[in-house]
């Protein structure tokens, strides 16, 4: 038992005393990720969720007819094509891009799962460049990797120097661009710059590039170091699907393969794909529209006293409260209590009193403007 409790992973110890088990799920020391749930019809007027960067401007009752679509050809009986080779062969045509440089994924966060399981496990030191999405330092932390911190510069710009200071000591450097929660895209030359002397694997997670400027997808086959991650939770409107995909040289999609489940992903998400994929034309629209929101809702930001908005190249904005006596966290109940939810990002490094908020349809993004200033309104009161 001694041993036992003395492992990482241990599920249970002795109990007080008394000689009874106790049941210990996972370590200790690895915080749980706890994503907010809240029961709400996305449609409802009322409630304006715009926490975690859905995409509600899509119509849902599109996406539930294609749904509607992907579940008629399928027999649930069956397991559903290995490795997700339905929506693997789609993604690939679609990008242009060989099989054997994809892999799918439940989501771009199993992808993340399955890159840290076969690079970071049993010890490796990963630059993860911060404030930024927190699954990073969750999967480095639940491998047993050892996190090197590199800040962004206070224009939330890439600090490459220092990136490329701890370059020797890294077997892993970890970007998202355009990134969580900053918005902004990193610059194309810094990003190649670091491509070209980072030694290393680079992982670049573009989750929202569609609403960006450039994606690097172009370079997977010029830098062999390069994996590229991609979801359809935000342009295509999927989150509840779960679909995601990596792209890198065959080499490293082999390691990556050689450890994933054989049926990770179900059938109807490996059928959804493809169908999203085929009506592009529809979603290039509904980006469009997101793109011109994102602008309107910038500049409303821009006119309120008490907030500065920061320019965003994503389907969210990340905004600082100003005024004085406000927080963020505060900020953010008093919304929640007029029925917004938004996500506070104060507590990370640079973002003092900053909150994150989605773009949503134009009546939520109206409804959102009146709220926080009624909100800003009754601090003055
Ligand atoms: C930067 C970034 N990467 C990955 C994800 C998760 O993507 P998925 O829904 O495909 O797991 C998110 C979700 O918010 C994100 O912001």
């Amino acid at each position: 038992m001694k041993v036992l409790m003395g492992m990482r992973n241990r599920f249970f110890q002795e109990g007080m005393g008394m000689g009874s088990k106790k049941f210990i799920h996972g370590d200790a020391k690895i915080p749980s990720y706890d994503a907010e749930y809240f029961n709400f019809k996305a449609e409802s007027e009322d409630f304006v969720k715009l926490d975690l960067n859905e995409n509600l401007v899509i119509d849902a009752n599109f996406i539930k007819n294609l749904l509607i679509s992907a579940c008629e050809n399928i027999d649930p009986r069956l397991y559903p094509p290995p490795r997700g080779m339905l929506a693997l062969k789609a993604i690939s045509k679609f990008y242009g891009l060989d099989e054997e440089m994809i892999i799918v994924g439940n989501g771009l966060d199993e992808l993340l799962d399955i890159i840290a399981k076969a690079f970071v496990k049993g010890g490796a030191n990963i630059i993860i460049v911060e404030p930024t999405f927190s699954m990073y330092d969750f999967f480095v932390r639940l491998y047993g990797g050892d996190k090197l911190e590199v800040l962004l510069k206070p224009d939330f710009t890439l600090d490459v120097e220092r990136i490329l200071e701890l370059r020797k000591k890294a077997s892993l450097l970890i970007l998202c661009s355009p990134n969580n929660p900053t918005g902004n895209q990193f610059k194309e030359e810094s990003v190649k710059a670091l491509l070209e002397e980072f030694k290393g694997l680079v992982v670049i997670d573009e989750a929202y590039v569609e609403f960006a400027k450039y994606s690097v997808l172009k370079w997977v086959k010029k830098f062999d170091n390069l994996i590229v991650l991609r979801t359809l939770s935000k342009a295509f409107g999927l989150a509840g699907m779960r679909a995601g995909f990596a792209v890198s040289n065959p080499s490293i999609t082999e390691s990556l393969r050689r450890i994933m489940l054989p049926f990770n992903v179900n059938s109807i998400t490996q059928k959804i794909i493809a169908l999203v994929l085929e009506n592009w034309v529809y979603f290039k629209k509904q980006i469009e529209r997101i793109i011109q929101e994102r602008e309107w809702l910038f500049k409303k930001l821009k006119e309120i006293n008490g907030i500065k908005p920061f320019p965003s190249d994503t389907n969210f904005i990340l905004l600082k409260i100003t005024k004085k006596g406000l927080t963020s966290s505060a900020v953010k109940e008093q919304l929640r209590e007029k029925g917004v939810l938004v996500k506070d990002r104060g507590m990370l490094p640079l973002l003092d009193n900053c909150l994150r908020v989605s773009v949503g349809t134009h009546r939520m993004n109206e409804i959102f403007i009146q709220k926080l200033e009624e909100v800003l309104e009754d601090v003055k009161a």
